[in-house]
């Protein structure tokens, strides 16, 4: 009967549903020589649209055994645990079909999303790397925001990727940035932090034309994912462009381990489009791993706190996509300046740079662990001091 059950297909997810835990029960009952059996099916979602396709496709799978004369398929909801399970299976399924990468597997892969531009999604990505380096970690960045990059800037590189190969086979090395410790004072803690980054904003005349000639800039992100030498990394950030469209998708297809970090404002208008983008991370099967709320207050000199955007954006989509707010980034001149100059206040004083050094804390410890190799580099050990 498991067997026949094989053969239906939940065609969103792309596994049977055995594979996927969605069979609860299968009870056969004998009356005489006809088989009556009934198979009770776990969806996602109470309104499942697969409903009536799930249905006919037991009929046809489990009616075919001999034997069996009527199917009765019933419906249920699946709990959260059951949820977390498919989830897993799904991803793991994609998996097999990624594309072949650089990226270790070690390697933390964290997209940081949002419904709509100027959220500061790239201000957050570039400073988060920035805090995280500067704990001696070593960051990829992979500008994804392909027609609107801003990482070069923000992150003061103008440097040019040279890209060494053939026209039809060909690879790229980041752009690598050191990033001094943040206690060089402390005895023993003399580890640099590295950020390694890949940008269209990168592209030297050359390897921009042959991008460009073989249409492969609408996939820029595939090639970011396949062709770029990245090497050792303890994570890397995605910087995406805004919205939940092709790119995201893409995302969700080759690297389906990414993690999902959105960021928001405290509005609610900004909040609306912030939880289409956790369920953009939601049907791509990727697990949202908590809330930034940015530009969170104005402190003036005085210490007064200024709400200039609403409150409690971040802390409402927090509780609604059901993940930890895991920091608020105060509304502060120097994130912008910071942003111009090319020198991340992550790396410098102020409560902005607490806050995002502060949030490299909590994602590093709490969010998306760090991965500790056995007899791990000295930059690991470090980073814990
Ligand atoms: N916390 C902040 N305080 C002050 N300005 C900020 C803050 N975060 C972002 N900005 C500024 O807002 C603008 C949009 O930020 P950006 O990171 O480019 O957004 P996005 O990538 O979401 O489009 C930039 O000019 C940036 O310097
Ligand atoms: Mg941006």
């Amino acid at each position: 009967m498991l067997g026949a059950l094989r053969g239906v297909i939940d065609p969103e997810l792309g596994d049977d549903v055995v594979s996927l835990g969605m069979v609860r029960t299968v009870s056969v009952e004998p009356d005489g020589a006809a088989g009556h059996v009934a198979v009770e099916l776990a969806l996602t979602t109470e309104g499942c649209p697969l409903k009536v396709q799930l249905r006919k496709d037991v009929d046809a799978r489990v009616g075919a055994v001999p034997g069996v004369t009527s199917v009765k398929t019933t419906f249920g909801v699946m709990d959260k645990g059951e949820k977390a399970r498919l989830m897993d299976r799904a991803r793991a399924k994609a998996q097999e079909g990624a594309p072949a990468t650089d990226i270790p597997t070690t390697c933390k892969v964290v997209a940081i999303a949002s419904g709509k531009g100027g959220v500061g999604k790239s201000s957050v990505t570039a400073n988060l790397a920035a805090a995280l380096a500067r704990r001696g970690l070593t960051v990829g960045v992979l500008d994804a925001d392909i027609w609107g990059f801003s990482i070069p800037r923000m992150l003061g590189i103008d440097d040019k990727l040279e890209v060494t190969g053939t026209k039809d086979s060909w690879t790229m090395a980041p752009v690598e940035l050191v990033i001094g410790p943040e206690r060089p004072y402390r005895a023993g803690n003399s580890a640099s932090g590295l950020i390694k980054v890949v940008s269209m904003g990168f592209l030297a005349a050359e390897s921009e034309a042959i991008m460009w000639r073989g249409l492969i800039l609408n996939r820029a992100l595939q090639h970011f994912v396949e062709d770029v030498t990245w090497g050792a990394m303890d994570y890397l950030l995605i910087d995406l462009p805004p919205g939940t469209g092709d790119i995201q998708m893409g995302l969700a297809r080759m690297l389906p381990r990414s993690e999902v970090i959105i960021v928001t404002t405290p509005a609610l208008a900004a909040q609306t489009v912030a939880g289409r983008a956790a369920d953009m991370a939601r049907k791509g099967h990727l697990r949202v791993a908590g809330v930034i709320e940015n530009m969170t207050a104005f402190v003036c000199d005085h210490g007064t706190s200024y709400p200039l955007f609403g409150s409690g954006g971040g802390t409402r989509l927090a509780a609604e996509v059901g993940v930890p707010l895991l920091g608020q980034i105060p509304m502060e001149p120097s994130v912008a300046a910071g942003g111009d100059a090319g020198r991340p206040v992550a790396l410098g004083e102020g409560p902005a740079g607490d806050a995002f050094r502060e949030l490299a804390r909590v994602v590093v410890e709490e969010a998306v662990p760090v991965v500790e190799v056995t007899g791990c580099s000295a930059a690991s050990i470090l980073a814990g001091l």
